[in-house]
């Protein structure tokens, strides 16, 4: 080859390497509706900034419109991969153009936008969370009365939990080994929803009731304040989701019958490291799975989940540096 042609061909490398863009990441977190929401940022930002990529965070603390204006800020900040987690499933799909004409590649995170075609999405096997729950209470409590208290369904996962519940369920409900005295999806994540809804119920019911399927930690959590109001109101099994700090103690306490663990930290990584290579232009083989959004099949990381309760929690969370052993007390 000719060294002109050779000169002339590592210039144009030089140059091209100079002035490629900055890695840029942009990140919008809905909410911080759990425990897990203050850290899996953290681990997003070290995983991506390691491996050399900027990441820009908007915080909409449960203001879904607010959260819209956030993304198109962060689509508007020469960003090439934009993640979102959202508060509220709806309403994204002209949000979702507007980053695929900006050249944006668009990621689902923990939750799925509706309708509205994602390039991917990043979560768990949402509907497992709920087999694994109701799949506890009927293997310790097959026969009896139980309560189904559900997130709120502005968050797809919701949906998809109390459908993993009602299929372990049907069966012992059509057999009438189960009643179900109350099924709710409530209007927030928040323990004050779960704690009002139970208190409203234990007023109103003098009956017995077998188990609580509260959908994560937070509702587990409120739900047990209000059955600490009443006198004699011992509930067999009430589960949860998330290994919370407060989750675990509760299932020490003999209070919280078992969680569902999801490593976060997994997801997080996984989804920076993705995150990067896609800024890179470069293609992910681990999208394996399809979720559909509504209307689009989304092609998926989905990781799995863990039951948790007082029989295997040093060999799960705390083996796995999730929870320190020192943030817990456990009984003598
Ligand atoms: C997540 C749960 C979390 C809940 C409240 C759901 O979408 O999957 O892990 O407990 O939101 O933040």
């Amino acid at each position: 080859m000719n060294k002109k042609i050779v000169f002339a061909s590592l210039c144009m490398f030089l140059i091209a390497a100079c002035t490629r863009e900055p890695l840029k990441i942009g990140f919008s977190v809905g909410d911080f509706s759990s425990d897990r929401w203050s850290q899996e940022p953290q681990i997003f930002q070290d995983e991506a900034t390691a491996l050399g990529a900027q990441v820009l965070f908007e915080y909409a603390y449960g203001d879904a419109n607010q959260q819209i204006e956030q993304v198109r800020k962060l689509i508007a900040s020469d960003i090439q991969v934009l993640i979102i987690f959202p508060t509220s499933a709806d309403n994204w799909a002209p949000i979702v153009e507007e980053a695929h004409k900006a050249g944006i590649t668009v990621i689902a995170y923990d939750r799925m936008l509706k309708d509205a075609g994602v390039d991917y999405y990043f979560s768990f096997f949402n509907e497992d969370v709920g087999k694994q729950q109701a799949q506890y209470a009927v293997d310790n409590r097959p026969k009896g009365n139980y309560i189904i208290l559900g997130g709120p369904t502005s968050d797809n996962n919701s949906l998809l939990l109390m459908q993993g519940q009602k299929n372990v369920l049907q069966p012992y409900i059509d057999r009438g080994d189960i009643t179900i005295l109350l099924e709710k999806h409530l209007e927030t994540w928040n323990s004050i929803d779960a704690y009002n809804e139970m208190q409203t119920f234990l007023d109103k019911n003098k009956v017995k009731i077998d188990a609580i399927l509260a959908a994560n930690d937070e509702l587990a959590g409120g739900s047990i304040m209000a059955l600490e109001m009443v006198e004699d109101s011992m509930v067999m099994i009430i589960t949860g989701q998330d290994a919370s700090v407060g989750g675990c103690q509760n299932i020490l306490n003999g209070k919280q019958s078992m969680t569902v663990y999801k490593s976060i930290r997994n997801l997080a990584r996984e989804a920076a490291q993705a995150s990067v290579k896609m800024a890179k232009s470069e293609k992910i083989t681990n999208a394996t799975n399809l979720v559909s959004d509504g209307t689009n099949e989304i092609p998926a990381v989905l990781l799995k989940t863990v039951v948790v309760d007082k029989n295997n929690m040093k060999e799960t969370v705390i083996a796995d540096g999730f929870i320190k052993e020192d943030q817990l007390s456990f009984a003598p």
